[in-house]
């Protein structure tokens, strides 16, 4: 009875708003969802239709439901369950200009942890996504496009490109055969990181020598590789065996596992010339070994201190003299200063893996409900590449 009645509606809605019978998918239900609840409203009243039976219906097609995890307790150390919760949110009809997309592939970043605190409790979780258009009233934005968007930790969202503050969604290019999600990683914010923060501010030079910390991670394996590209000797730092390894088969020189060896020591061993320039990830005691060994004229990029991200800054000694007598130059840097430049990065990046000169990993979650437990693993050496989850 439900099932017949509810065909019957639809075809009265798609002829009311002008579709054809084809055009009507699961979308155009959801975004019409809203009229067909009012529909339903006015057919339960004029049919006698039980409300018990009918009201199902109006649940399941009052609008797009959107699955939103939530910032719900001020991180204090490391995060833990207790500082997200899963609500639903229903989302209005769209009006002009906007569109509909649900999300495919969700970015865990370490930037969240320390961004979130500037945020109230109550806030959805910060972060980019990729996700398809289902929807759209945006000619620039058509149905089916994949696009990437500063959408948060939510499965569906409704967003007027025009009207969107800071880093506005834009469709993803050609990828060719490659996976929309390395647009996450890869070709994507770390890849542009690695891509713009590496080259822009090491200014690398042929046979200068390279190190990277956080270099199994998904920005700092980009670096080792451009660098390598560039003619550098290369050393990663990384904190497990099994990433050393994946370094060196990425064309690493040296890997040095920091969790197991004395830094120090093992870069006086991998770099007997000192160091050109240095790409720090990570800040702390990883650094201060580093820019002992810095040589005339070294070049550090401050990309991220994660390893105080939890725990609030290390104590370590005072680098000036050598800044002085060394000349050195240090430049920390956000990666939206080359946001005009955003497609230059992607491309060259495609470029290369075209060519088969750059390579990428993905650490996939998959579930939309792992959202938390991938942000919190990845914080913990979790991944390798890019953390990613996948909305299942
Ligand atoms: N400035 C910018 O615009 C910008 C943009 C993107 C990223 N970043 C920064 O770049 C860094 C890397 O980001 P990503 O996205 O590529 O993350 P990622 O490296 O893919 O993941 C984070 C990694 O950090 C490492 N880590 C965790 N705790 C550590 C500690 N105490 N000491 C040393 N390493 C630790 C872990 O690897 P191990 O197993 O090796 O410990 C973990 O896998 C972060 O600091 C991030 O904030 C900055």
């Amino acid at each position: 009875i439900i099932y017949q009645y509810s065909a019957t509606l639809i075809s009265n809605l798609c002829l009311q708003q002008n579709l054809s019978q084809n055009d009507l998918n699961i979308r155009t239900l959801i975004s019409t969802g809203i009229n067909i609840a009012n529909a339903y409203y006015y057919d339960i009243i004029h049919h006698s239709v039980s409300v018990t039976l009918i009201y199902p219906f109006l649940a399941v097609n009052m609008g797009v439901v959107s699955r939103n995890w939530l910032y719900v307790k001020k991180f204090d150390g490391e995060p833990t369950d207790e500082n997200f919760q899963l609500t639903e949110e229903e989302l209005p009809a769209l009006e002009d200009g906007e569109f509909l997309a649900q999300a495919e592939f969700l970015s865990v970043d370490p930037y969240m942890r320390p961004y979130m605190g500037r945020f109230p409790v109550g806030s959805l979780m910060i972060g980019g996504q990729v996700a398809k258009i289902v929807e759209s009233k945006h000619a620039k934005f058509p149905v089916g496009a994949k696009v990437f968007g500063q959408f948060g930790w939510r499965t569906h969202t409704v967003c007027n490109p025009d009207k969107t503050q800071g880093d506005k969604p834009y469709l993803l290019p050609d990828f060719g055969t490659l996976p929309s999600s390395l647009a996450l990683g890869i070709l994507g914010m770390p890849g542009n990181t690695a891509y713009f923060g590496f080259l822009e501010i090491c200014t690398p030079k042929e046979g200068e020598t390279v190190v990277v910390s956080g270099a199994a991670g998904a920005v700092g394996s980009v670096v080792g590789q451009i660098a390598k590209l560039k003619g550098c000797q290369v050393i990663g730092i990384a904190g497990s065996d099994d990433k050393c390894q994946w370094l060196k088969t990425l064309g690493f020189d040296h890997a040095i596992n920091y969790k197991t060896e004395n830094v120090l020591e093992a870069l006086k061993t991998a770099a007997p010339k000192g160091i050109d320039c240095y790409f720090d990830n990570v800040g702390g005691t990883i650094t201060e070994s580093v820019m002992r060994l810095m040589n005339l004229f070294g070049r550090i990029s401050v990309c991220g201190t994660i390893s105080n991200y939890n725990t609030g800054p290390t104590m370590v000694q005072d680098p000036q003299r050598d800044f002085v007598f060394k000349q050195l130059k240090m430049e920390g840097f956000i990666v939206s200063r080359w946001r005009d430049r955003w497609l230059e990065g992607i491309l060259a990046n495609l470029d290369w893996i075209k060519q088969g000169k750059l390579q990428y990993e993905e650490t996939v979650t998959k579930g939309f409900d792992n959202m938390p437990k991938a942000f919190m693993d990845m914080l913990k050496g979790g991944n390798t590449g890019k953390a990613i989850v996948k909305v299942e």
